[in-house]
């Protein structure tokens, strides 16, 4: 198990770095993660290339045992090439070019910066293929990050153009496939086309899509580029990953793309960051763990774990005592099997001054040292454990094409992708029960059941394999909008909503009502769920119910007693359809009903405080982490504020 820091030695005056790793060895770290923003350090001039630097810091952690994670340097770019080529960077939606300064302001279709990654990104695996101290590559950092997934400049636009050539082939395939006929937009030649840049009212749907598409094949290009350049080149004992950042769907560009290629996936994990008042609630980092293991169907590291407070000129939050121990616990729970955490020190100079780490700008070795170093002395002893797949019954089902089409008309001031789909979560987190979060496309039959939020661009095929898992058993769970959407982001002709889907959830959509912040509206349960009411927000759909039994109604008005959320039986299995953005109240109970007949495992704990378990051969193992501050008991344990524990389930007599 690699357990470590994040360090960056060319921040400091040389004489620190012994002190430093000693003090990094003795906190019981045995990797180093650097270099991801070294580009002048080792080009300080056009061609002009200095490994003597870093071959001194690596052959002092070699001398203490201390493995390394290189990043290739392109997310910062050096002075001296962007003055001699100012074109190599993104320009926004105004065609304003990002300046130099802040980091990854290049544009991933230009060509200039593509070549001059290749020779950095050569210069510095050739140099570093044999040394064994490297046993990882990290690309770039942070893909997409902080807006630089979107770049209009000329280069992208005209590629653009090509893309879409090569996708359509004849222009009047896209005219038609578009509808450009509406407001007279019929192009003679692709290169009539435009980008998605401001202009009165809005966009054709289907530009807009097809641009997110080609932002992210722009993006993944470039760094499949890269994954298959360091391929190439390096060591055959190196492995390859890149790290992701959080808002995953919130980008553009597909997260399954761009680390299909690599060794494994790496995340930088932080529960809260800037002005943020609070952390993020434990189920949305919970979701994040899932979300990043469901990439690649395996355990993941965690190349940024954070430590102290976070911002670049605002602060937030201060992670308690232990706190953000916790946070890495209930991340080794969720798949994390690695992990590093940000960083080693604050630095006192340059944008990132109040990023605090492991110690202060004091150079004291404190409490947050201290929570490190237990954690790191406790965490070893479990992994076995660590190393075992989570095998889960839950499939929560998201897809690329949807979140771009959201992006692009959300229908709703409201509506936000990963709230909706953290909606459906948070009843199955609550049961302490292990779910998948992975792309449509994923093979399903292993799961008992799979929710599909707000799916609202639908394949046949997809409704195809759906329609057997239901009938041989499985159970779907399918949110508002669903089906009504085709893969050119148009809406379908002649179907009755939920489209492909009417008949296996034995509804129909008769009206549909976006509701604004205000706006929300009231549901009442039917028969054992007589005793629930809850708002719906963002969205609501009146259902007319055709086979399906009634789960919750409305109680407003003209609408008082029209159904909300529906069962139908379908096949040897059963199709909940859920027509609003329900209050996660009102679907717990249906969920546990549906967890206890498919005979799911799971545990009931007080809210704040997570079980996610675990097996291995046989054995249940249980990640807990009190995520309050206040005192949580699981049967008879009991757990301090931010307290996290292990636990095998047959030693508490479950
Ligand atoms: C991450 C990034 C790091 C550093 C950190 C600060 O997003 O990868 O380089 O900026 O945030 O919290």
């Amino acid at each position: 198990m690699f357990l470590g820091v994040d360090y960056y030695p060319e921040h400091w005056d040389n004489n620190l770095i012994d002190d430093d790793i000693e003090k990094i060895k003795k906190m019981g770290s045995n990797i180093v993660r650097i270099g991801e923003f070294a580009w002048h350090m080792i080009e300080p001039k056009e061609g002009e290339y200095d490994f003597t630097y870093f071959d001194k810091v690596i052959t002092k952690l070699k001398e203490n045992d201390i493995k390394v994670m290189f990043g290739t340097p392109t997310a910062t770019f050096p002075a001296w090439l962007y003055k001699k080529h100012p074109d190599i960077v993104l320009k926004d939606k105004n065609l304003i070019p990002a300046e130099f300064g802040g980091r990854r302001q290049y544009c991933y279709n230009s060509k200039i910066y593509r070549e001059y990654s290749v020779k950095i990104v050569s210069k510095l695996i050739e140099h570093y293929k044999d040394e064994e101290t490297i046993i990882s590559w990290q690309i770039d950092n942070e893909f997409g990050h902080e807006g630089s997934d979107m770049c209009y400049c000329e280069e992208c636009q005209a590629e653009f153009k090509v893309w879409l050539k090569e996708k359509y082939k004849l222009i009047d395939e896209l005219n038609n496939r578009w509808g450009t006929i509406f407001w007279g937009q019929t192009y003679n030649d692709f290169d009539e086309v435009p980008a998605p840049l401001p202009t009165i009212t809005t966009h054709n749907p289907s530009l807009k899509l097809d641009w997110a598409r080609f932002r992210s094949d722009s993006l993944n290009s470039y760094a499949n580029m890269q994954v298959d350049l360091v391929k190439k080149l390096k060591g055959n004992f190196q492995t390859v990953t890149t790290n992701l950042s959080g808002g995953f769907f919130t980008k553009y560009y597909d997260h399954f793309e761009n680390t299909k290629n690599m060794d494994f996936v790496s995340y930088d994990n932080y529960p809260v960051w800037g002005g943020l008042k609070e952390p993020n609630p434990p189920f949305v980092t919970a979701a994040s763990h899932d979300f990043v293991r469901g990439l690649q169907d395996q355990n993941f590291w965690i190349v940024e774990e954070l430590m102290g407070a976070q911002g670049h000129d605002v602060i937030g939050y201060l992670p308690r005592p232990n706190q953000a121990q916790m946070w890495a616990y209930q991340a080794f729970g969720h798949g994390c099997n690695n992990m590093l955490f940000f960083r080693w020190r604050a630095m006192t100079k340059g944008a990132e001054q109040y990023c605090y780490g492991i110690i202060d700008h004091d150079n004291h070795t404190g409490k947050k040292y201290e929570e490190v170093k237990t954690f790191f002395n406790d965490i070893q002893k479990y992994e076995d454990i660590i190393n075992s797949k989570i095998k889960s019954d839950i499939a929560i089902f998201y897809d690329y094409d949807n979140v771009w089409s959201w992006l692009a008309q959300r229908q709703s001031q409201n509506f936000d992708f990963s709230t909706e789909l953290i909606r459906s979560y948070i009843p199955f987190y609550n049961m302490n029960t292990n779910i998948d979060i992975i792309p449509v496309n994923k093979d399903i039959d292993k799961y008992k059941i799979v929710v599909m939020p707000v799916m609202k661009i639908v394949t046949k095929e997809l409704h195809k394999k759906l329609d057997e898992f239901v009938k041989k058993g499985g159970i779907l769970i399918l949110t508002y909008r669903t089906g009504i959407k085709d893969k050119d982001n148009n809406i379908l002709f002649g179907k009755q909503l939920p489209g492909y889907f009417r008949e296996m959830a034995g509804i129909k959509v008769s009206d549909i009502e976006s509701l604004q912040k205000g706006q929300e509206v009231k549901i009442a349960g039917k028969g054992e769920f007589s005793e629930i009411e809850v708002e719906v927000e963002v969205w609501r759909e009146i259902l007319e119910v055709e086979t399906a039994e009634v789960l919750y109604t409305y109680t407003d008005g003209l609408f008082k007693d029209k159904a909300c959320v529906t069962l139908n039986n379908y096949g040897k299995g059963k199709v909940v359809y859920i027509g609003g953005g329900v209050n996660p109240k009102a679907l717990y109970p249906v969920f546990k009903k549906l967890v206890k007949k498919a005979g799911i495992y799971n545990n009931e704990s007080e809210i704040g405080l997570e079980v996610y378990p675990r097996e291995l051969n046989g054995e249940k193992y249980l990640f807990i982490t009190n995520h309050t501050d206040q005192i949580k008991k699981f049967k008879n344990i009991t757990f301090n504020a931010y307290q996290s524990q292990i636990i095998k389930e047959s030693d508490i007599g479950l």
